[in-house]
C-alpha cells in the first residue's frame, strides 16, 4: 500500500525529536511505502537525520534493529531555511516519491517557531507546494497566532495557499482519547444526556492543573501567560466539548459547527469572574520570578481560574468554572460535574452527586453517589463507581498518534477550524494581558485563595 510523504517543517527541533518521529513510526511502520522527510536549516544529509530519528526512536523506548531498518528505508532529510524558498525541498520530494513510487499524497507539519508560519507557509505557496499529484495536507502547531488580529492574519495567508479542507490545527487536548471520549460518553449513554443540562447539573468545573513550573520556557512563557498558553486553545476546547448540542451528524463539519455555537454562547467576560495568580517560591522550590527568561518584576499570570455562563437554553444558569495554573499541588485534568442535590432532603446526605471525568493521569470516570453504611441508622456515604481506561484497555496512544492518523485519513475532526480559533481569540480577548497584577500563590498549592470566591457554594473546589 503507498502511503504519504510527511514533510517536517522544523526536523530538529523539540517537538519532532519527542513527538513526532515516535508517532510516525507507530503510523507508517506498518506501510510498506511512506516517507518521512525532516527539513530544517542544518547540514544534517540523510545519514545525520537518520541518526538523529534513531535516538528519538531510542529515547521513546523501540527496538532498535527494528527502528533502525525503518530509518534506513524512511527517513531522508532536505536542508533549507525559512525565508529561502523550497524549490529545493519540491525537487527533493519529487524525486523521492518517483524512486520510492509514491502516489504523491503530502503532509507538510509545521514545527517550527510560530513567528516563522506566515513566511514558510507562502514559501510553500510559491514553490508550488500547496498542489500535489495526489492530496496535499498542511498541519499548523499551536499557538496559532497570539490574539485575535494575529490569527485573522495568519488564516489569511494560509487560506490564500491552503483551502480550510486541506489544513489541521492541532490542539493536542483533542488528541488525547480521554477528551474524544467525552462525545461518546455524552452521545452515546443517553442516561447521562437526558440530565446533561441546567435540569439536571447544577455547576461544571473544569481544572487542568500542572505541578511543574516552566521548564526552561520562561522566554516564551513571559511574553505569553497562562490565558494564551492553555485556555484560549485547550480549556476552550474541552468546555466546548462538554456543553456543546449534539450535532446533526457525526461529521467533522457538524461536530465543528456545535462547538463554534457554545463560544458565541458565552456571556461576556467581567472582571469580578476572573481570578489570576502567580507561583511564588516555597520550600525549596524557585517560584516564578526565579526562573530563567523570566522579567524580575514579571506580572504575568501563571494561573487563572473563572467562572463563564452559556447564554443558552440548555445551560442558563449553570455556572461553569474554568481553572488552570503552573506549579499546583499535583499534575490533573479533570470535569468535574455537580447534579442538583434533590428537592427534598430525607436523609442528611454528604454531598451533591458527582460525574468526575479524568482526562490524565489515571484516565477514568468516578460517579460519586451515596449508599447507606451498613448497620448504621441512616449513615450515608459517598462511594465512587469508577471505571479506569489502564485497567480495561491498557497503554493509550498518544495524542500526536491519534492526530497524525486523523490527517493521513483526511478526518478533521479533531481540529481546530479557523472560524473557532478567531472566535476563542475574540471571546478571551479582554484577559489576554490582564490588567491587575496577579494574586501570589507558594509553589505546591491550589493558587491563590481568592479563587475560592468565585464559586457561588462554600464546598470548595471540588478536584483538589
Ligand atoms: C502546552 C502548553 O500546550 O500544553 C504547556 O504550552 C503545557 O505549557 C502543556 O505544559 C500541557 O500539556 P499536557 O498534555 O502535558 O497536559
Amino acid at each position: 500500500m503507498s502511503g504519504p510523504t510527511f514533510v517536517i517543517l522544523g526536523a530538529t527541533g523539540d517537538l519532532a525529536r519527542r513527538k513526532l518521529i515516535p508517532a510516525l513510526y507507530r503510523l507508517l511502520g506498518g506501510w510498506d511505502k511512506a516517507m518521512v522527510l525532516g527539513v530544517s536549516r542544518s547540514d544534517l544529509g540523510d545519514e545525520g537525520y537518520r541518526a538523529y530519528a534513531r535516538e528519538s526512536l531510542a529515547d521513546a523506548g523501540f527496538n532498535e534493529g527494528e527502528a533502525t531498518k525503518w530509518c534506513d528505508s524512511c527517513i531522508h532529510f532536505a536542508q533549507a531555511a525559512p525565508g529561502d524558498g523550497y524549490g529545493g525541498v519540491a525537487d527533493r520530494i519529487a524525486e523521492l516519491e518517483s524512486e520510492h513510487r509514491l502516489g504523491g499524497d503530502r503532509v507538510f507539519y509545521l514545527a517550527l517557531p510560530p513567528k516563522a508560519y506566515p513566511g514558510t507557509v507562502a514559501d510553500l505557496g510559491e514553490a508550488g507546494l500547496d498542489k500535489a499529484p495526489g492530496w496535499v495536507r498542511l498541519v499548523v502547531e499551536k499557538p496559532f497566532g497570539t490574539d485575535l488580529e494575529s490569527a485573522r492574519e495568519l488564516n489569511e495567508i494560509v487560506h490564500r495557499y491552503f483551502p480550510e479542507e486541506s489544513v489541521y490545527r492541532i490542539d493536542h487536548y483533542l488528541g488525547k482519547e480521554t477528551v474524544q471520549n467525552l462525545l461518546i460518553f455524552r452521545f452515546a449513554n443517553a442516561l447521562f444526556e437526558s440530565s446533561w443540562n441546567r435540569g439536571g447539573i447544577e455547576s461544571v468545573e473544569i481544572t487542568v492543573a500542572e505541578a511543574i513550573g516552566v521548564e526552561g520556557r520562561g522566554n516564551y512563557y513571559d511574553g505569553s501567560g497562562v490565558v494564551r498558553d492553555m485556555v484560549q486553545n485547550h480549556l476552550a476546547q474541552l468546555m466546548t466539548l462538554v456543553a456543546m448540542e449534539p450535532p446533526a451528524s457525526y461529521s467533522p463539519g457538524a461536530i465543528r459547527d456545535e462547538k463554534v455555537k457554545v463560544l458565541e454562547s458565552l456571556q461576556p467576560l467581567d472582571a469580578e469572574s476572573v481570578v489570576f495568580g502567580q507561583y511564588g517560591p516555597s520550600g525549596d522550590v524557585d517560584g516564578y520570578l526565579a526562573e530563567d527568561g523570566v522579567a524580575p518584576d514579571s506580572a504575568v499570570p501563571t494561573f487563572v481560574a473563572m467562572r463563564l455562563a452559556i447564554d443558552n437554553w440548555r445551560w442558563q444558569g449553570v455556572p461553569f468554572y474554568l481553572r488552570t495554573g503552573k506549579g499546583l499541588g499535583r499534575r490533573v485534568t479533570q470535569i468535574a460535574v455537580t447534579f442538583h442535590d434533590n428537592p427534598v432532603r430525607f436523609f442528611d446526605q454528604t454531598a451533591p452527586d458527582h460525574l468526575l471525568m479524568t482526562l490524565q493521569p489515571d484516565e477514568g470516570f468516578e460517579l460519586r453517589v451515596d449508599v447507606k453504611e451498613p448497620a448504621s441508622d441512616m449513615n450515608l456515604r459517598q462511594i465512587p463507581l469508577t471505571f479506569s481506561y489502564e485497567e480495561e484497555f491498557g497503554r493509550l496512544p498518544d495524542a500526536y498518534e491519534t492526530l497524525l492518523a486523523d490527517v493521513v485519513e483526511g478526518d478533521q475532526t479533531l481540529f481546530v477550524r479557523a472560524d473557532m480559533v478567531e472566535e476563542a481569540w475574540e471571546y478571551f480577548a479582554p484577559i489576554l494581558d490582564p490588567p491587575t497584577p496577579p494574586y501570589l500563590y507558594p509553589a505546591g498549592s491550589w493558587g491563590p485563595r481568592e479563587a475560592e470566591s468565585l464559586l457561588h457554594h462554600e464546598r470548595g473546589w471540588t478536584t483538589r
